[in-house]
């Protein structure tokens, strides 16, 4: 069965966002997991995609312009990353949305439509998140690997990870990396 890999960039006290609504810490949205040689699908929830498409298609659109929200250009990885999210499938998990902005994105229904998704044949499918998503996947014991990146920085309020998991699970330490700027690169399975 493919394997089902979140990723996510937290602070030090697993915040994914402040209280604005946006990890302003972080200065490049790219796949920092080196996940895409092996992946060839992406699972998001409905509360992170509307902003994740927002995010991405002026910089698949118009990479050498500055990106409307942050007023600066596009990192090379950011450009990179629009080009492989433009051609991946996208899998929007949601009981209510119906339209999505982002080429090639499809809806799935509840856990047993993930399930069927892990079920088919492919490569690896990198969960992108948000919170309550990936807390409720790793609750449902549909999620094989963690991969954080985690920020030097306590963020204070703010949304975080795992605020809504309902389970405790033990985690097989598989790698731990320090990134520049004092960032940590943490891989759990998850048994
Ligand atoms: N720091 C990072 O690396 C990072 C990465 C990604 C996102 N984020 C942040 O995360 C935030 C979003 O997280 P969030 O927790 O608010 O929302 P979310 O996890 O993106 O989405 C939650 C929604 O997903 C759907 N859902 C979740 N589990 C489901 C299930 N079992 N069956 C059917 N639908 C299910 C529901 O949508 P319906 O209500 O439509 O049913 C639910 O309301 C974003 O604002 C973003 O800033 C941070």
């Amino acid at each position: 069965m493919r394997k089902l890999i979140a990723a996510m960039k937290t602070s030090v006290d697993a915040k994914v966002e402040g209280p604005e609504g946006v990890a302003d810490w972080v200065e490049a949205w790219s796949d920092d997991y080196d996940l895409t040689p092996q992946v060839d699908a992406c699972l998001l929830g409905a509360g992170m995609y509307p902003g994740y498409a927002q995010y991405w298609t002026p910089i698949r659109n118009e990479p050498d312009k500055p990106h409307p929200l942050t007023g600066q250009p596009p990192t090379a990885a950011e450009i990179e990353w629009s080009r492989f999210a433009a051609k991946t499938p996208h899998y929007v998990l949601s009981t209510t949305m119906k339209s999505a902005l982002w080429p090639n994105t499809s809806f799935l229904r509840g856990l047993d439509d993930v399930l069927a998704l892990k079920q088919r044949p492919g490569k690896d499918i990198y969960l992108i998140g948000g919170a309550r998503t990936t807390a409720n996947l790793i609750d449902a014991g549909l999620v094989d690997e963690l991969r954080l990146i985690v920020y030097p920085l306590i963020a204070g309020e703010g949304k975080a990870l795992f605020a809504t998991t309902e389970r405790r699970r033990g985690l097989e330490p598989r790698k731990v990396e320090e990134l520049p700027d004092g960032r940590l690169s943490l891989i759990y399975g998850i048994g």
